[in-house]
């Protein structure tokens, strides 16, 4: 069994929590290809700098010559695609950067691990995987009386941003049926915790309230996601990656729907308790009502059985335990913070939100 693993987007939210704990547990090595976009921060990876399982390359998934020579070099024995654009507000002001990646970056990935997992001998081909990371946002929105999300669920992507994660979905799920490809997909509900760039919901807010700005809510703030922990999600990918049927696609959520009022008032709740403002006032004060999201999906959730009846996975955290650990994560956490606040990040606020 070869003893490395090839992660893409691993200095991304969602990457970077995944190869922190992958190398805190395992003995494998690491192959860290991501480009490096605004979303990547290699002081998410501090901690690896004199670790020498952790191997980063700055690079793109499309670039195949690159995928050649690093899977020549490094052989692994699966390859995990967290490398995506993966902002919805984004996709809606530039559609473009999000067909490059998650569509022909995907393809290009597909192709280049193809050409490697065909020439491998008969036991390294029998035992290699592609677990490809994707979204709930393919399969569109709920109505409030709506069964969750199930697998089998169809794909009516609403955003530039899940539309293209959908057609990543497609090439993944025809590389399997057409080429053989040893495929697996994960399509995940809303993931918070640490390490997560301030410009989603639940990292802004906190960062915005402690700033002393206002709480953006687009429209009437009772949109519903279902929220996952981000190490609940790391350990699925695990359980997948290890025991998942070839070709199968499982659905990840952690049974949490909440709306996103309800969402900024527990981060407001938290932080009156753990760092109250200086006025003596909530943080609740500070919520300001905005224009909505075009397109705007109205709810998300997760019907994670399958996963929990075929894998035995189920999130460690409740919404309650996970959002306290988020909080007191960005109030430790200063310079991880000062690092991602740059010129181009305070561009990004101006150009959705105002001045
Ligand atoms: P992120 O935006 O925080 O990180 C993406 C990473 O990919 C960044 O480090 C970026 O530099 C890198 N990247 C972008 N384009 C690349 C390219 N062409 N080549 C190589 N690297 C590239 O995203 P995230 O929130 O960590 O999401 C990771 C994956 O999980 C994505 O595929 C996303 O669609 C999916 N997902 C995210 C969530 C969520 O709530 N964040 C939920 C379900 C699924
Ligand atoms: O469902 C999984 C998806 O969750 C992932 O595939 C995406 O990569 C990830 O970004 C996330 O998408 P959302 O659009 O749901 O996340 P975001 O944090 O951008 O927004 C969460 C909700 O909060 C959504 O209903 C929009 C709303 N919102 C967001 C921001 C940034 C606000 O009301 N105000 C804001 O300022």
């Amino acid at each position: 069994m070869r003893m490395t693993i090839l992660v893409t987007g691993g200095a991304g939210f969602i990457g970077g929590n995944f190869v922190l704990d992958w190398l805190a547990a395992h003995e494998e090595t690491v192959v860290n290809l991501d480009k490096l976009t605004y979303a990547g921060n290699l002081q998410t990876l501090a901690g690896l700098r004199d670790n020498p399982r952790h191997l980063f390359v700055q690079g793109d998934i499309g670039d195949r010559a690159l995928l050649a020579a690093l899977l020549q070099q490094h052989r692994p024995r699966a390859v995990i695609n967290f490398a995506a654009e993966s902002h919805v507000d984004r996709s809606i002001h530039g559609p473009g950067d999000f067909i490059q990646t998650n569509i022909v970056g995907t393809f290009n990935l597909l192709e280049s691990v193809r050409a490697y997992w065909q020439e491998l001998p008969d036991a390294e081909q029998a035992a290699f995987r592609l677990l490809h990371v994707s979204t709930d946002e393919v399969y569109g929105t709920l109505g409030a009386a709506d069964a969750p999300f199930s697998e089998q669920h169809r794909y009516e992507p609403n955003s530039p941003y899940s539309a293209s994660k959908a057609a990543s979905d497609h090439l993944v799920r025809a590389w399997h049926h057409t080429y053989g490809l040893p495929v697996l997909t994960t399509n995940c509900s809303n993931n918070y915790g640490p390490y997560h760039f301030p410009e989603k919901l639940i990292p802004l807010v906190i960062l915005n309230a402690l700033a002393g700005k206002t709480l953006p809510i687009y429209g009437d703030g009772q949109q519903v996601r279902d929220w996952l922990y981000v190490k609940d999600h790391c350990a699925a990918i695990r359980r997948v990656l290890a025991a998942g049927q070839l070709g199968e696609t499982y659905n990840v959520g952690g049974w949490n729907e909440k709306t996103n009022l309800e969402v900024v008032h527990a981060i407001c709740s938290l932080l009156d308790e753990l760092r109250p403002r200086a006025d003596g006032q909530p943080y609740a004060a500070q919520i300001s009502y905005v224009q909505d999201r075009p397109g705007h999906d109205r709810r998300y959730a997760i019907d994670a059985r399958k996963l929990e009846r075929e894998l035995g996975w189920k999130p460690a955290e409740t919404f309650a335990s996970g959002i306290r650990k988020t909080v007191q994560w960005y109030l430790d956490n200063d310079e991880w913070i000062n690092g991602v606040s740059s010129g181009q990040y305070r561009d990004w606020l101006t150009t959705q939100y105002g001045a």
